[in-house]
């Protein structure tokens, strides 16, 4: 399936994997794009100013307005990214997590079978696995209950496999992995990178929570987003789900050491304990299944893809320097 000719909606689209994915869509030559996100999380001013894009301020808990925009917008691709985002932002807030995490997927899956969506892809997330020293397999069911958001992302996938297999909605399921890159900007729920960027510009220590030697795995978000637009495109891909990552897995203290010294900030880091429910030592992503799908796998090293995010948060210093 090409993606050019086709109507595309992205919810979460203002968000930090979002805004870049409406980016490249644009750029492979998508006319239409209808963005849905209530911003709660992301920013307007990331889309890109284009007239193919249209921008609708509003929650995937809003069924009406979802009535609406199919009815409307016609849209023939659904990439589903907005999340109540993410773990701690969870344990705080349970039910806003479940409403929707779970049951706005559920809205967008019922108005996806109803008007004959082409394809749904659903960004699902690393966080699902199980605790395992073993590179997480696509293959494994999603079985995680660390946090209400581990729970909320398994069980949309489990939603998005019942509309696949009852209904025949062209579903493919993507387990993202901790993806970083321009577009996300700091903040109490956001992910380690920019957190540690803006105090890193601010020349403050970096806080690590635990030893530092916890691994994780981070992926430049224009390749993710390539392995995402790659695998919407593939028939094969459908029913299929895949992890999306790359082989840059390293240990926190080494990515903060990192950060410090591409940001020339001597403070160095500061520990502090551990989050009661991040008890993942590893998180590695096998990577055979988008592989062969893909064919290659793009794989920006980290040091690169931190070179570009640094440049690009140094032009907002309203976000990163305060
Ligand atoms: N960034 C990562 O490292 C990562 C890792 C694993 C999975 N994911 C998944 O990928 C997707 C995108 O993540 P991201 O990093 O861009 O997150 P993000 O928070 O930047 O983007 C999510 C977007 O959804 C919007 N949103 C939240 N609630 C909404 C609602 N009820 N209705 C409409 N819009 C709503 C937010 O305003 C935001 O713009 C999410 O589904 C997330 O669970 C991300």
């Amino acid at each position: 399936m090409e993606l050019a000719n086709k109507r595309v909606l992205v919810t979460g689209g203002a968000g930090a994997v979002g805004s870049n994915l409406v980016r490249r869509l644009l750029e492979i030559g998508v006319a239409h794009i209808v963005v849905l996100d209530d911003l709660s999380s992301g920013a307007a001013d990331v889309l890109p100013d284009d007239s193919a894009v249209r921008f609708i301020e509003g929650s995937v808990r809003d069924e009406e307005l979802l009535d609406k925009i199919f009815a409307g917008e016609e849209p023939e691709v659904v990439f589903h990214l907005a999340a109540h985002f993410a773990n701690q932002n969870s344990v705080d807030h349970p039910i806003a997590d479940l409403e929707t995490n779970a049951a706005g997927t559920v809205a967008l899956l019922t108005r996806s079978v109803k008007n004959d969506v082409k394809r749904f892809i659903y960004t699902s997330s690393s966080c699902v696995y199980p605790h395992s020293e073993e590179p997480f397999d696509d293959a494994w069911a999603p079985t995680a209950y660390d946090t209400p958001y581990t729970v909320s992302k398994g069980v949309a996938e489990l939603y998005a496999r019942f509309y696949h297999e009852h209904d025949k909605l062209p579903v493919v399921i993507l387990r993202l992995f901790n993806s970083f890159g321009p577009g996300e900007f700091p903040g109490k729920y956001r992910n380690v990178i920019p957190n540690f960027m803006r105090l890193a510009l601010q020349g403050k220590p970096l806080p690590i929570t635990g030893t530092g030697q916890e691994r994780r795995t981070f992926t430049y978000v224009m390749d993710t987003v390539d392995m995402m637009i790659g695998l919407a495109q593939k028939d094969e891909a459908i029913g299929g789900t895949f992890n999306l990552a790359s082989t840059n897995d390293i240990a926190i203290q080494d990515l903060a050491d990192t950060i410090n010294r591409l940001t020339e900030n001597a403070a160095g880091v500061e520990y502090l304990p551990a989050r009661s429910w991040d008890k993942v030592k590893v998180r590695r992503a096998k990577l055979d299944r988008v592989r062969d799908m893909l064919g290659t796998l793009p794989n920006t090293s980290l040091e690169a893809g931190l070179k570009e995010t640094i440049a690009w948060a140094k032009q907002f210093p309203q976000k990163f320097l305060v």
